[in-house]
């Protein structure tokens, strides 16, 4: 039996979106068909650069890379510069290599591997935009599509761009309600109410910086600037890595829970980019979305920090205890 999962990673690397394909490319379960950018968190040129950076960093220049949308669908784009820093990598000045390349049409790229292949995935870790593209101009192309997992949206948390909506559905909201409401098949929603608890703590950035090599560097000085941003905005001690989720929820689903709902995106007004939630179903609608509301922190960490840095389990495990202290009720209750 043949036990790796295809998956395309949609992405606008983004620091977190890089920790993300980090992990992707630390898990051996996962064949990368391809990566594909989106305009979001910077333009899309500049997302195609930092995930060449990143592969430049495994030497893996095999891994193709497509360059996608250059703006949403029908508005302009708002980017995230002030969250990733102007070259969307916290400012760190990594030079992008010269001996890796990027191909055109990541839109004709889905719809390509889509039809050919029958087993894969997609981990969308930006705006929709470049799913929503292949979805209008092929949708029998996605008859063959296993999942679609994408890091956006939320229920009951607040937003992070405006009271009520997450970035990647705020930049584009009308490709991810067109998504929503054409993709034919339940979506997997790693939305706000779960990669909020997926917190790097300044203890955790410690750890890595420990582990002294390249990738602990690469780790360390890119989520410097993310770490200001988090204290700035939400004084929050350390920094939120939403899209890292997304990738261990699609390698072990056992990692969140959450409710099938029908869910639609709201594209205008005050409220746009909000994801609406019918949990209680008062719309009668068939669910067409997976919407992760659980999530098992210490699990995430365990297996993000393993696998980007192995050999060092037991000073993970160790570390991990003592932010994460499980609780053992001895005569009644309390803490040995
Ligand atoms: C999402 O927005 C981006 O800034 C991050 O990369 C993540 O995909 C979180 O709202
Ligand atoms: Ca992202």
């Amino acid at each position: 039996m043949n036990s790796t999962k295809k998956v395309i990673i949609d992405c606008d690397p983004g620091i977190d979106d890089s920790l993300a394909l980090m992990l992707a490319l630390d898990s051996p379960e996962l064949e990368i068909a391809g990566i594909t950018v989106v305009c979001g968190n910077v333009p899309t040129k500049l997302g195609c650069e930092n995930v060449l950076k990143v592969l430049n960093l495994y030497g893996r220049e095999d891994v193709p890379v497509y360059r996608g949308e250059e703006k949403p669908l029908s508005r302009m784009l708002v980017t995230a510069q002030d969250t990733h820093g102007m070259d969307g990598l916290g400012e760190t000045g990594y030079e992008v290599p010269d001996d890796f390349s990027v191909n055109e049409g990541a839109v004709d790229f889905l719809i390509e591997t889509l039809k050919t292949s029958q087993d894969i995935s997609i981990i969308a870790l930006g705006p929709l935009t470049n799913i929503a593209c292949a979805l209008k101009k092929c949708p029998e192309a996605f008859k063959n599509l296993k999942m679609l997992v994408t890091m956006g949206g939320s229920y009951k948390s607040h937003g992070n761009c405006s009271p009520v909506a997450e970035f990647n559905y705020w930049v584009d909201p009308e490709a991810a309600g067109f998504v929503y409401e054409n993709l034919k098949r339940p979506i997997h929603m790693v939305g706000l109410d779960v990669t909020r608890k997926i917190v790097l703590t300044p203890d955790l950035i410690s750890l890595i910086c420990r582990f002294d090599d390249r990738k602990s560097w690469f780790v360390t000085e890119i989520t410097k600037f993310y770490v200001d941003f988090h204290w700035n905005q939400e004084q929050i001690l350390g920094c939120v890595i939403n899209d890292p989720l997304a990738v261990a929820y699609f390698i072990d689903p056992s990692l969140c829970e959450g409710i099938d709902a029908y869910t639609a995106v709201e594209t205008e007004g005050m409220c746009a980019g909000q994801t609406v939630v019918d949990a209680y179903g008062f719309w009668k609608k068939t669910p067409n979305a997976k919407v992760l509301t659980e999530t098992d922190t210490k699990a995430f960490m365990t297996m993000f920090l393993n696998r980007l840095f192995p050999g060092r389990a037991s000073v993970i495990s160790k570390q991990l205890d003592t932010i994460y202290p499980s609780f053992c009720k001895v005569n009644g209750g309390g803490c040995r």
